[in-house]
């Protein structure tokens, strides 16, 4: 069997590592394509490097743009690389332009396609992520999805029949590296002498949060008038789009930083007070790290973290302030999203579904 993994952004270079580590242990030919959606060395090199996986065999270097014009490169590019390689699954990660690319360029060759993390909704059609995922799983030969509530999902779509509930790879690798960092403080501590859960920890990307310029600013206010400082980590989208509104980042309470490597990004989750984000990923790993999480969106993907008492949804202002400095949740030991072994799942529903 030979798998063909197309991957272009941070939280899919996350969920390829332990994808990749279980192709290797189970010696099966792995092709790693790279679109080139994400280029910083730190949203891309350092995830490789510390997560040991290997270098991508092809690199598109396609990346940034317009949706359209990201994704037409995306389809332009790779075309020719699986026409090459006649994979026998081209397996897709997520939901970013990547994800939809390579689905597309996939099925138009009759190429199987498998999407890893199929079968999430935020039934919020103003994402971009909402397209893509609906459209890949709709494409796809096999959905592994991640959840019961995810399989749900695909049933009321009538997908049931191509589905398979794997468990969650972030899962695999969180608690993979979370056992490796657990005992040393966190980069973010020892830089800004913060003792153990003196600080939150933030993350804000979103077009929805970042392109009105009034929206943006109130989440900063809200983020700086916390009792404890917040340290926020600047995805290039929300520097870009503070430059472009003339919107200081960094302010009294709220400490503006670089993004993280994953090691260091689960360390400082793991020794901080709460987490205030609006990326899906984060949700999950604060959940799985039992560090508290506000998220500033009308809804969330990973409804369990909300239900099991880990995650707030909140609007800028009063709401996301109050939720932050909730008192800590009543402890949980569920396990919605695995134990930790999904991605040897993933690699047994591949091999029973190849023909
Ligand atoms: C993408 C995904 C999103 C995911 C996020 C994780 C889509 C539609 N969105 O959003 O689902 O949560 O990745 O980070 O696929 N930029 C850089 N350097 C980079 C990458 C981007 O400066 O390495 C800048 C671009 O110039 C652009 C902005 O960041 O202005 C947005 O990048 P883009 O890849 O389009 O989407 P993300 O917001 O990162």
């Amino acid at each position: 069997m030979k798998v063909l993994s197309v991957v272009g952004a941070r939280p899919q270079f996350v969920k390829l590592a332990p994808i990749a580590r279980e192709f290797e242990k189970q010696r099966i030919e792995h092709i790693i394509v790279h679109t080139g959606q994400h280029y910083d060395p730190m949203l891309s090199d350092v995830f490789f490097k510390d997560l040991g996986i290997a270098d991508p065999d092809v690199h598109l270097g396609v990346g940034s743009g317009g949706h359209g014009e990201q994704t037409g490169k995306m389809l332009i590019g790779l075309e020719p690389v699986f026409e090459r390689y006649q994979p026998d699954w081209v397996l897709v990660y997520g939901d970013t332009n990547s994800t939809v690319a390579a689905a597309l360029a996939a099925v138009k060759l009759h190429l199987p396609l498998a999407h890893l993390e199929a079968g999430l909704r935020s039934f919020n059609r103003r994402m971009p992520e909402e397209h893509n995922r609906v459209l890949t799983d709709h494409a796809a030969d096999l959905l592994l999805a991640p959840t019961k509530v995810a399989a749900a999902h695909l049933q009321t779509e009538g997908l049931t029949k191509r589905t398979e509930v794997v468990g969650d790879v972030m899962t695999d690798v969180v608690l993979q590296v979370r056992d490796q960092v657990r005992n040393a403080p966190s980069p973010i501590m020892t830089e800004f002498g913060f003792s153990e859960g003196a600080y939150r920890l933030a993350t804000i990307h979103r077009p929805d949060n970042t392109d009105d310029p009034g929206r943006l600013n109130a989440i900063l206010d809200s983020l700086a008038g916390l009792d404890v400082p917040t340290v926020i980590l600047a995805h290039p989208r929300l520097v870009a789009k503070c430059e472009q509104h003339g919107i200081a980042l960094g302010r009294e309470g709220l400490l503006a930083h670089r993004p993280l490597a994953y090691p260091e990004l689960v360390a400082a989750t793991l020794h901080a007070c709460g987490i205030v984000t609006d990326s899906g990923g984060l949700q999950k790993e604060a959940f799985l790290l039992r560090t508290p999480c506000t998220t500033v969106r009308p809804e969330t993907e990973w409804v369990e973290t909300v239900e099991l008492g880990w995650n707030q949804l909140v609007e800028p202002g009063a709401a996301l302030v109050a939720a932050a400095r909730r008192p800590m949740p009543a402890p949980t030991d569920a396990t919605p999203y695995g134990d930790g072994h999904a991605a040897a799942n993933v690699v047994k529903a591949l091999a029973e579904h190849f023909k």
